[in-house]
């Protein structure tokens, strides 16, 4: 082969080798980071001293798991989800292990409510609290992928999923927001997903929320 064309061609090969592995270098430094060397930020300073937390759809899963942490780092918080027996049981397990937290729950469903709803049942609680935290988790996805017309449960189910991936977090933001301007502190956390960085077929309501969560920031 012509050297030169030969020189070339190993180029074009370890050059390619070199991003290809820098790429793959960075996509596990990204998930090792968080646990192996990054710092856990002061929550209390960035919510600068509002002691309250709100965290939706923490009757489970995810939402259990932060408010469990939450609770953990001193803050009392308000659990806001559909099934009140679970979220009384949320609250007893975060009582017994801190006993110094204060715990306000809500029982509302997301998917059947209008802004009206949230102005009767959820606001007069924040009303009176000084939230330094609001954690947008609330979320419901597909029971299974399939073609948009087989949808499980029709219509309506994609009526709910859609407003309860999208209307809680984006009138609870609204909400806590102007107070959180005023002090200069706070911090709101939306949980959106993979999906919503790359659409997945037969899930495409899903995805669609999801983008719309994560391309608010
Ligand atoms: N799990 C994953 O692999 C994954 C991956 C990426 C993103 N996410 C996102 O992470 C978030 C949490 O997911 P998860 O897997 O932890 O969910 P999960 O275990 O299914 O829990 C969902 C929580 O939301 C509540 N909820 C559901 N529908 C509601 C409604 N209509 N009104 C009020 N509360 C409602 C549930 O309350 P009740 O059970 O009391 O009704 C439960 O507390 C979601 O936004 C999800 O899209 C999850
Ligand atoms: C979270 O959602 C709210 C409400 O839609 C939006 O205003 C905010 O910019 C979002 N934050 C991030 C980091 O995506």
């Amino acid at each position: 082969m012509n050297p030169i064309l030969s020189d070339a061609l190993h180029i074009i090969a370890y050059t390619t080798l070199v991003l290809f592995g820098h790429r793959i270098f960075l996509g596990f430094y990204k998930i090792f980071y968080v646990f192996l060397f990054s710092k856990p930020k002061n929550l209390k300073k960035l919510s600068g001293g509002a002691n309250w937390a709100i965290v939706t759809g923490s009757s489970d899963g995810l939402g259990k798991a932060y408010a469990n942490e939450l609770a953990k780092n001193g803050f009392n918080l308000v659990l806001i989800s559909r099934t009140l027996s679970k979220l009384e049981n949320v609250k007893n397990m975060i009582n017994e292990k801190y006993p110094e937290i204060e715990v306000k729950i809500i029982a509302f469903d997301f998917g059947k409510s209008c802004y009206k709803d949230y102005e009767k049942d959820i606001f007069p609680v924040l009303d009176k609290l000084d939230i330094g935290i609001l954690v947008n988790n609330v979320g419901q996805m597909h029971k299974y992928p399939d073609y948009f017309h087989l949808f499980l449960g029709g219509p309506e189910k994609v009526a709910e999923l859609v407003t309860v991936n999208t209307l809680p977090c984006t009138i609870l933001t609204a909400k806590v927001l102007s107070k959180m301007v005023e002090r200069k502190s706070g911090i709101i956390i939306n949980i959106s997903s993979a999906s919503g960085y790359h659409e997945m077929a037969k899930w495409s309501v899903y995805s669609g929320t999801k983008v719309c969560v994560f391309k608010r920031g």
